[in-house]
Formats: structure tokens, C-alpha cells, sequence
């Protein structure tokens, strides 16, 4: 078995720097996929002018953003500047998306530091052109935890809308089995139970997500060298229940590409950015690495091999850029 990983590489600044040269990007620029229209800029996402001009014209009906949280992979702020920061972005998203439009945000809690950003992001919203339309909490299973206190495994998701978007229900289904019998009703003079009158023989994901498995080294989706990577199924079900076929998705916080990936595969078009020229060369890879051979990421591999096979990153040198393909770039700014 192929067992090659990469090391977190927000904690590693050695290897971030020998890979560096072995990305497409750079601050500011942007790539455009011939295929299929996706974009991915290295851009601040609090920068409105240069998100504007790499969306160009794109009006995405939904936004899914994972900012980091003020608690792990961030130089910690103070609350208040945590905020401030995120209404940046938030204003940024109201400029592009459409009038009738959803906005997700994965957002953590810090138990050990009165919860926040959580609750002072909830606030700030109140004062956003968006409206709070539900709650989501997916359970995000890590490992096994402390015996003084409950176990950690919940992942906050807010769910925003302005205007009328978009809600496909269908895509709440799980593959869960209705087990559970009751809710007697009278229909049509007779009296049916729920399971008679329900859409689906499986339950509803509702607001929360039990389904969905966190991502592991083991797992086919796993991309390694990130280091806050979403489950596929999480955001496909977002993705589903808030776009259609065509529509424009955006993602600023990109990443490993997981919203990228899942708008490749259910015929969206994704506008994605990250502040990182590294994160924006491995979601380019991840949606190539899919292409070429269907697979979702790279399980004990990852997305450099090509330059630093059997991870021999000393060997790495820039003069091995030949092998990439031309990429379509303009400067944002
Ligand atoms: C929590 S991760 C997103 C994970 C993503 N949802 C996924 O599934 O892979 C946050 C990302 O935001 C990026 N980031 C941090 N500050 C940023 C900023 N000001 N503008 C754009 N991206 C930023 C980081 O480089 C990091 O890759």
C-alpha cells in the first residue's frame, strides 16, 4: 500500500516553501478551467475588488464558506477583530452573490474561551443583508476524547438566505432507514401513520447531520498536507439543496478544493479562492487528479508526488514546473 502522506503543512514551513515553486499561482492571479468554467484566485477574501474582478461577472446563487476559526490554523485575534474580519468577507459575498441566494458558514465554538467566535459571529449577522434560516451541527467524530467531559464531535453550520433561494429537499435525504412509526394523522377520513405518508423511506438529515464520516488518512477523499478538510458529502448535500445544474458556486476559503470537487461533479460551476498559493494549487490538482482517474484524493498519497515522488522534497527542484500543464492565468489586480 502507497503510504507517502504529506505532513500538515501549516505546520511545516520548510516543506511550504520547497513546494512553493511548484505552484500555478501566486498572489493575485487566478486560473481558469477551459472545461468547465471553474475558477480558483489566490486572493484575500476580504479583498471586494479583486474577488469581483476573478468572478467576473459570475452572479453564484450559494456560498459555502469554512473561514478558519479563531482557534486552530490562525494567528488567534482578539474576538472583536475575528468579527470585524469576518464581516469583511460577508460584505464581499453580498456584493457578488445573486438577490435570491444562500450563504453556509462552517464556524467553530471555543469551550475553553466562552465559546467564541460562534455566538459573536451570530450577532454580527444580525446586522448582514442575509437572514438566519437554520442551525446545522454534523457530527464530526475525531477520535476518542476526554473521560472529564463530553466528548467533542460537533461541527457548526449556519444557514443564511436573502431573497427567495433555492431549497431542493430532496437532497436532505439520508440513506438512514425510517424506523420509528407514530405521528398518526387522519387522511382522506383514515387514519395513516408517518411512514404512509412520507416522501422516502429514509429519514431527513434535518439540522443534524449524523451521516456523514469525517475525513481520515484512510479515506479515498483524504487530502493530505491540508489540514481542515470537509467531507465531500457534507458540502455535496449543501451544494444539492441550494443550486441547480449551471448555477455559479462560490467558496473563498478553499482549501483542499472540496467545494470545487463537488461542484465538478454535480455540473456546478465554482468560483474558489484561498489566500494560500499552495491550497489553490492543490485544489487545481485535486480537480485533475479527478478527472484523469476519478479518484476524490489521494488515500496515503498526495498532490505533489509528481515533483516529490517517495516524498523526497530535498530533491525537489523548480525546473521540475515543465511537467505541468499551460495554465490559463490573468493578474486579478
Ligand atoms: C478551514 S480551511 C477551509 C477548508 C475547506 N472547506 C476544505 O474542505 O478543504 C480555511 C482556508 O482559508 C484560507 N484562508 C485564511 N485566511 C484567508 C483569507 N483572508 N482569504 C482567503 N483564504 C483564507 C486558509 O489558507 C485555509 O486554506
Amino acid at each position: 500500500m502507497n503510504n507517502n502522506p504529506l505532513p500538515r503543512l501549516d505546520e511545516n514551513e520548510a516543506i511550504r516553501q520547497r513546494l512553493l515553486p511548484f505552484c500555478r499561482l501566486r498572489p493575485g492571479e487566478c486560473w481558469i478551467d477551459e472545461k468547465c468554467g471553474h475558477r480558483v484566485g489566490c486572493i484575500d477574501a476580504t479583498d471586494a475588488d479583486g474577488v469581483l474582478l476573478f468572478s467576473d461577472g459570475l452572479r453564484p446563487v450559494l456560498a459555502v464558506h469554512d473561514p478558519p476559526y479563531n482557534l486552530i490554523a490562525f494567528a488567534s485575534r482578539s474576538v472583536s477583530d475575528y468579527v470585524r474580519w469576518c464581516r469583511s468577507w460577508v460584505e464581499v459575498t453580498a456584493r457578488i452573490l445573486s438577490a435570491d441566494a444562500s450563504l453556509y458558514v462552517w464556524l467553530g465554538a471555543d469551550q475553553g474561551e466562552g465559546f467564541q467566535p460562534l455566538p459573536d459571529f451570530m450577532i454580527m449577522m444580525r446586522s448582514s443583508p442575509f437572514r438566519p434560516r437554520s442551525f446545522i451541527t454534523m457530527r464530526n467524530q475525531r477520535g476518542y476524547g476526554t473521560l472529564h467531559n463530553w466528548m467533542a464531535i460537533r461541527q457548526e453550520l449556519l444557514y443564511y438566505v436573502r431573497g427567495k433561494p433555492v431549497f431542493n429537499v430532496d437532497a436532505e435525504y439520508t440513506d438512514i432507514p425510517k424506523i420509528l412509526r407514530g405521528y398518526y394523522k387522519t387522511v382522506g377520513g383514515e387514519l395513516t401513520e408517518n411512514l404512509q405518508r412520507s416522501r422516502s423511506d429514509t429519514i431527513r438529515a434535518g439540522n443534524v447531520w449524523v451521516d456523514v464520516q469525517q475525513v481520515f488518512y484512510r479515506m479515498d477523499e483524504n487530502v493530505s498536507g491540508c489540514y481542515a478538510q470537509k467531507p465531500l458529502a457534507a458540502i455535496e448535500r449543501i451544494v444539492r439543496a441550494s443550486s441547480n445544474r449551471g448555477d455559479a458556486v462560490i467558496d473563498l476559503f478553499g482549501h483542499s478544493g472540496t467545494t470545487l470537487l463537488a461542484c465538478e461533479r454535480l455540473r456546478r460551476v465554482c468560483v474558489s479562492g484561498d489566500i494560500d498559493p499552495i491550497y489553490c494549487e492543490i485544489m487545481i490538482r485535486r480537480l485533475e487528479h479527478f478527472r484523469i482517474n476519478g479518484r476524490l484524493g489521494w488515500q496515503n498519497g498526495h498532490p505533489f508526488e509528481r515533483e516529490a515522488p517517495a516524498f523526497a522534497l530535498d530533491e525537489a527542484s523548480p525546473a521540475d514546473m515543465s511537467s505541468l500543464p499551460e495554465p490559463s492565468l490573468f493578474e486579478i489586480a
